[in-house]
């Protein structure tokens, strides 16, 4: 999984030192190349040598160090790795990131890596009261702002007695998270992917509308898929609680129009549409522009809103098709009409009665229906796992 990628772990003085040993062992049984740098302080907690028989590699911690042979260590350093991990991050390095100082080598290889490039990981581990000072927390917001990734301590009982958050995270935990930041495969690569996702919402005055239980899940899964296979992605959202996922282009919508407009707008652009938005079929006739206030019954009458997948399919040029199907009856059945009344390549068809699956949950349970009539039932698997497999299928059509 990590075959051919080089990580940087830069160690600092913190108790959880030790843990990186267990990480770089972790990372090396994945392949991955391991280069260390540590600090003055994590040489108290953690010997070069320990390091250096794990990695196999040299371990640098001096700026100015004669035996290095490049008098460029800290660029040579920052240019090397796909990854850089700090772990343990202690409150000082945070705060000398957070503040641009460079006084030993690893805080200045931090200074010399482009963020653009390779992510950095920083594992924070301190006691609890340390965590939660205003000075460490402004500084893991800052550095969160510009693009650090963080690997959140845990809470638990700390070296020091106290029981809080503050606790390094485990290394298989954060073996995972670096290997979640790699992509799958790069099968994606030059090919934009246009997914719609979550409700849409019509309103009938400034305060009520008409929408559905859609989370956008399941979209936003696609997306995420979608760039980390090196698609360009147009994530183009109704309403959701969710964040969009780095490096999509996100055009947030609120009503069936508005999404329409965009898709419009967009399509041009798409290899591939996946329409996982669960666009409201009807909006009210008639959208107050003040509170509608109560008075006896009262009657709204809704109209129909237009069926943007119904519109690709009748358009459709070179762009693969892909809808999906949300139904509580017959699901095979009304699956197939939409697949050819739309005119689709592949239909994902969603039997909302299904224990772990549909809206709310992580989790999905569906068939995919291919053009040719042939059916694949899944079984149960997260909406992240499933969004990969649509993507597998959907580049065999291609
Ligand atoms: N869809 C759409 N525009 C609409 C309604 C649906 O683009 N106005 C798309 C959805 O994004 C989904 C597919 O059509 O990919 C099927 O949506 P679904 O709600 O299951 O079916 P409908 O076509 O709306 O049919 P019905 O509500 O009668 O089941």
């Amino acid at each position: 999984m990590l075959k051919d990628k080089t990580i940087l772990l830069g160690i600092t003085g913190g108790i959880a030192a030790y843990k990186s040993a267990e990480l770089a062992r972790l990372l090396i049984k994945e392949g991955a190349a391991v280069q260390v740098v540590m600090t003055a302080n994590a040489e108290a907690f953690i010997t070069p040598l320990t390091m250096r028989t794990l990695t196999g590699r040299p371990v640098y911690s001096s700026l100015f160090n004669p035996s290095y042979g490049s008098a460029t260590v800290h660029i040579d350093l920052a240019r090397e790795p796909h990854m850089v991990v700090v772990a343990p991050a202690t409150a000082n390095f945070l705060g000398k990131i957070a503040a641009g100082i460079a006084d030993d080598l690893l805080s200045t290889v931090l200074l010399a890596v482009n963020l653009k490039e390779r992510p950095v990981i920083l594992a924070p581990s301190m006691n609890t009261v340390m965590f939660h000072n205003a000075a460490v927390r402004e500084n893991i917001e800052l550095l969160r702002k510009r693009g650090y990734i963080f690997a959140d301590p845990l809470a638990g009982v700390l070296a020091c007695g106290d029981v809080g958050e503050g606790r390094m995270v485990e290394p298989a935990q954060l073996l995972q998270l670096i290997k979640d930041k790699f992509p799958a495969r790069e099968d994606y690569g030059g090919l934009t992917v246009l997914v719609t996702a979550g409700p849409t919402r019509e309103l009938l005055d400034p305060v009520r509308f008409f929408s559905n239980h859609s989370s956008g899940r399941m979209g936003y899964a696609l997306a995420r898929a979608a760039r980390e296979r090196g698609a360009r992605v147009l994530l183009i959202s109704g309403p959701t609680a969710l964040e969009p996922p780095p490096g999509v282009e996100f055009h947030p919508v609120v009503s069936a129009r508005e999404m329409y407009d965009v898709v419009m707008d967009k399509l041009f652009l798409a290899d591939v549409i996946i329409k996982t938005a669960a666009v409201a079929d009807y909006r009210p006739e008639e959208t107050y522009s003040q509170k509608i206030k109560k008075g006896g019954d009262l009657l709204v009458r809704l109209v129909r809103n237009p069926d943007i997948l119904q519109e690709l399919g009748s358009r459709k040029g070179n762009y693969i098709l892909v809808g999906f199907a949300a139904e509580t009856e017959n699901l095979l059945n009304n699956a197939h009409k939409k697949l050819a009344a739309k005119n689709l390549d592949l239909i994902v068809a969603n039997d909302l009665t299904e224990e772990g699956a549909g809206f709310t949950y992580e989790t999905n349970k569906v068939n995919l229906l291919y053009r040719d009539g042939h059916v694949e039932e899944l079984p149960l698997m997260t909406k992240y796992e499933l969004a990969h497999l649509i993507l597998e299928r959907i580049k065999i059509i291609i």
